[in-house]
């Protein structure tokens, strides 16, 4: 059975792998179905309003405090801010980041330790501020499970195919589609097609709920019916096997001796989700002007209404261009938030050549940007029938606080050193001679 997911509207879902674990009118018995225990997991605040509320009672096998001491562990590439580096105003991009051959002797990473930083803002001790991520993930994580207790992953495959085994269940996502998986949720990641690399924001602020369309009314945008949960399951495993736990930005492990995903059934609004990408249903102008990229909102980790969000994201998937009069690509713009945009698929036109699947740009606050000296000429003055953006995947996160990039990822070979360049050679008319 699959549910439907209506984030931020406080609904009850529920879920059994094997019928008759939910109690019916309580959701913590004296004494729960066939020995399970019963664990309250409190996504918000527990006063939050009811419709902003997040909470999973799960019926579960061992409770989640049995697990040995955590130790400070190593974080590799997975990194927090806030980093040393100042934000930078530049216009900034990455070419698709290289991932490692399979097979190798100690160059097998999981989707953990597969994370490389790019860029953050905020903290997660400060609960709020988001950070983006890649990952390479060449091997899958076996005895290891994983919480981040520090934010929400959104994550974006863009090659190879997920299967993410969660507490609340397991979904499996490949190119074109995201996983929201959310603070404080267990989980391990396995690689059924091989190799994966993709995207991943980590959300320190609110948690990602679909935006409120105002003006456009009931329909449009990310449905809430294109929201998928996972079916409860669970696996009874005694073995030995490790917690990793990121806290405040450390990296802690603790030993487990079964696994975690013990959870038989579950009754809450606090759970793992899945959308394809390509069900967004984009809006855009029918006549004229190239409207704001919030017409392309999906999710929002709202912050302030008027200087921005926490982390908006916005999903560009195929769709028609029809604006008469109108210098259709983005034009050029200066904006009060944080631009991070990655390609899931296809090509990225606009400027500089275009970007391929895996590549990424970051505009922060203020940073001119807009399409390169070609695309401008050739926008200007091109016919403008009807056309269809064909085969192009694209996601944006904005954000209102300045995002720092790593060192890490301004010293990568990937990070485009000559970006800029592509804004040279514009030429002024106005007041040129005839
Ligand atoms: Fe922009």
């Amino acid at each position: 059975m699959t549910l439907t997911y209506q984030i931020g509207f406080g609904n009850e879902l529920e879920s059994e792998a094997e019928p008759g674990i939910l109690p019916h009118g309580r959701n913590s018995p004296q004494r729960p179905a066939r020995g399970l225990v019963s664990e309250l997991i409190s996504g918000t605040t527990f006063t939050a309003p009811r419709s902003l509320n997040r909470r999973t009672y799960v019926f579960r096998a061992m409770p989640s405090v049995i697990h040995g001491r955590y130790q400070p562990a190593e974080s590799k590439t997975f990194a927090t801010p806030p980093f040393n580096s100042p934000p930078n105003p530049n216009q900034m991009r990455w070419d698709p980041f290289d991932v490692p051959d399979t097979g190798v002797p100690d160059t097998e990473q999981d989707f953990v330790d597969g994370m490389f930083t790019i860029c953050g803002n905020g903290s997660p001790n400060g609960q709020s501020g988001t950070a983006l991520h890649i990952y390479r993930a060449t091997a899958p994580m076996t005895d290891r499970f994983f919480l981040d207790a520090d934010g929400e992953l959104l994550v974006m495959p863009v090659g190879g195919t997920l299967l993410v085994s969660t507490e609340l269940g397991r979904l499996q996502v490949g190119p074109g589609e995201l996983a929201l998986i959310p603070r404080g949720i267990k989980f391990r990641v396995e690689l059924p097609d091989g190799p994966s690399f993709g995207f991943v924001c980590e959300n320190y602020g609110l948690p990602f709920r679909l935006p409120e369309l105002g003006l456009i009314g009931s329909n449009g945008l990310a449905n809430a019916v294109d929201f998928h949960v996972p079916d409860a399951w669970y696996e009874i495993e005694e073995k030995a096997c490790t917690l990793t736990q990121k806290f405040c930005g450390t990296f802690w492990e603790a030993s487990l001796g079964h696994s975690p995903l013990d959870v038989v059934a579950w009754r809450g609004n606090h759970v793992p989700a899945k959308f394809n990408m390509y069900d967004f249903v984009a809006l855009g102008t029918a006549t004229v002007d190239h409207p704001d990229p919030s017409i392309f909102c999906a999710l929002s980790s709202p912050s302030d209404e008027v200087l921005g969000g926490n982390a908006d994201l916005m999903v560009l998937p195929p769709r028609w261009a029809v604006a008469e009069d109108t210098f259709r690509p983005p034009g050029f713009h200066r904006n009060c938030v944080a631009e991070y945009l990655g390609v899931i698929a296809g090509k990225h036109f606009g400027k500089a050549g275009g970007l391929s699947p895996g590549g990424a740009s970051l505009h922060n606050n203020w940073a001119a940007h807009g399409p390169d000296v070609e695309t401008f000429e050739l926008n200007r003055s091109v016919e403008l029938p009807p056309r269809k953006i064909e085969d192009s995947l694209v996601f944006m996160i904005e954000s209102r606080q300045p995002l720092q990039v790593t060192d890490m990822a301004l010293s990568a070979p990937e990070f485009q050193r000559d970006y800029r360049d592509h804004w040279q050679g514009f030429v002024r008319r106005f007041g040129a001679p005839a």
